[in-house]
């Protein structure tokens, strides 16, 4: 068995699961889904979800993976051997570099608005139909597009082939820490703008006769997105723990940042929106159409707007990391592969998948793709939509029946003869809340 590495220390796991956590789906789509969903409502119902169900699948993920150190597929053959269930785990992966391959696309485009951001392209005096025209004539490059994403997944590929802890460890621990800083230091930028109480009301002031079905199932599908849960990569982050750390408290801690940076990238977007009467519903176009036009706007423009995209990039460079992972521990574990290789296999495989999602607003074959879709849409739907919440069913039958989530508890157990705080509500969770949940949201999502 080659050596698989660990997490160094334990704030370290808690930064880099947070990265992996913490990403596009916090800055850019918890915005403009939260706009889109009317605000409070769906935050309040976002907050509810993470708490009942993605606490309760963090655990799920964290404890196999710690109890087997396997990857995805080698914790289920770890368990049930022999078994079918280890299709779970390839599942897993394959989810993994589906999501990873249009994931970087989006990620190589942040790159490209760090740069014309830094270079002063939305500076005072841009009118909205110029960023719009720039954001458009920017994607409809294939090659830009193409080369943003070999870009991104090299440089993801290449800090997943440095290790564990002097790879991804190292990094998260630089990166994750400045990420918050600039956040923090937008939030109250933001804060700061006049109207930006009106922005607060309609971001914190819930209006319940919104309340709908539709509202849940984005609300419950954007936690699971956001904190990574559903394809393994908790179970693989889990896998390099020590046994002495103390899972609870980590797997709280992962939650609390995700939802915190989540939370923060409302009080940066909605307060700015407000100020400049925009529409919160913009759709996702809202980080790189709205904002650029309101960074425009404002004093010291080109350095927020710039600091804002490096944190953006960042936030997506520490979430393709654990994407790259997930199928590199694979290769690793199971096929006895060298992790550079593995990993750079990993990102090639990614890129070739990827093209087409760069393509998805240049070549018409892609932009109209299938069921009324461009081909990066209907990656999301297949990968995000539909495999993440069917891996989240399975993974949770397993752990709460196959695996039994008494043993699990004792592994999330920091003292071995004391159950964990809420250990009683978190077995009910995991074996009879989790599974009806996602059979509900996989079934309304097929009709
Ligand atoms: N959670 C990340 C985000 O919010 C995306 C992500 C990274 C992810 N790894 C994942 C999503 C694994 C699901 C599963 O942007």
């Amino acid at each position: 068995m080659a050596e698989r590495g660990k997490w160094k220390s334990s704030l370290g796991f808690v930064l880099a699961a947070a990265g992996s956590a913490v990403g596009l789906g916090n800055i850019w789509r918890f915005p403009y889904v939260t706009g889109k969903n009317g605000g409070a409502l769906f935050l309040l119902l976002y907050i509810l979800s993470v708490i009942f169900l993605g606490l309760s699948v963090m655990y799920a993920e964290l404890s196999l993976g710690r109890h087997t150190h396997r990857n995805p597929v080698g914790a289920f053959e770890a368990i049930k051997p022999g078994s079918l269930w280890k299709g779970v785990g390839y599942l897993g992966v394959i989810t993994g570099i589906g999501i990873l391959s249009y994931y970087a696309v989006i990620a190589g485009w942040t790159l490209y608005y760090m740069v014309i951001s830094g270079l002063g392209k939305f500076k005072q005096g841009i009118t909205q139909a110029q960023v719009n025209e720039l954001f458009s004539s920017f994607t409809s490059s294939p090659s830009l597009t193409i080369f943003l994403l070999f870009i991104f997944l090299f440089i993801t590929s290449w800090v997943v082939s440095q290790g564990i802890s002097s790879g991804i460890e190292r990094w998260t621990n630089v990166l994750m820490p400045l990420l918050f800083l600039i956040l923090l230091f937008l939030s109250i930028y933001s804060l700061t703008l006049p109207g930006a109480s009106r922005g607060i009301s309609f971001y914190l002031k819930p209006d319940f006769s919104k309340l709908s079905f539709k509202i849940i199932l984005s609300a419950i599908g954007q936690a699971f997105f956001s904190l990574s849960l559903g394809m393994g990569a908790m179970i693989t982050y889990g896998s390099y723990l020590k046994k002495e750390e103390n899972l609870f408290s980590a797997g709280i801690e992962v939650v609390i940042f995700d939802t915190l940076v989540a939370f923060l990238a409302g009080i940066v977007i909605f307060p700015a929106v407000f100020s400049f009467n925009l529409s919160p519903a913009e759709g996702p176009s809202l980080i790189f159409k709205t904002l650029p036009f309101i960074f425009s706007k404002l004093p010291l423009g080109v350095f927020i707007g710039t600091l804002f995209f490096i944190l953006l990039a960042i936030a997506a460079l520490t979430s393709t990391i654990s994407l790259v992972e997930v199928a590199t521990s694979y290769l690793v574990d199971e096929r006895k592969m060298a992790r550079k290789k593995a990993a750079f296999l990993v990102g090639a495989i990614a890129f070739i998948i990827g093209i087409p999602s760069a393509l998805a607003s240049s070549v018409s074959t892609f932009s109209n793709f299938a069921f009324g879709k461009d081909f990066l849409s209907l990656m999301d739907f297949i990968w995000a939509n539909l495999s993440l919440p069917l891996g989240g069913l399975l993974l949770s039958i397993f752990v709460g029946y196959v695996w039994g989530a008494k043993n699990a508890a004792k592994e999330i157990r920091h003292y071995k003869d004391k159950k964990f705080p809420g250990e009683d509500i978190w077995v009910f969770l995991i074996k009879y809340f989790v599974p009806l949940a996602l059979l509900i949201i996989i079934g309304s999502m097929i009709v």
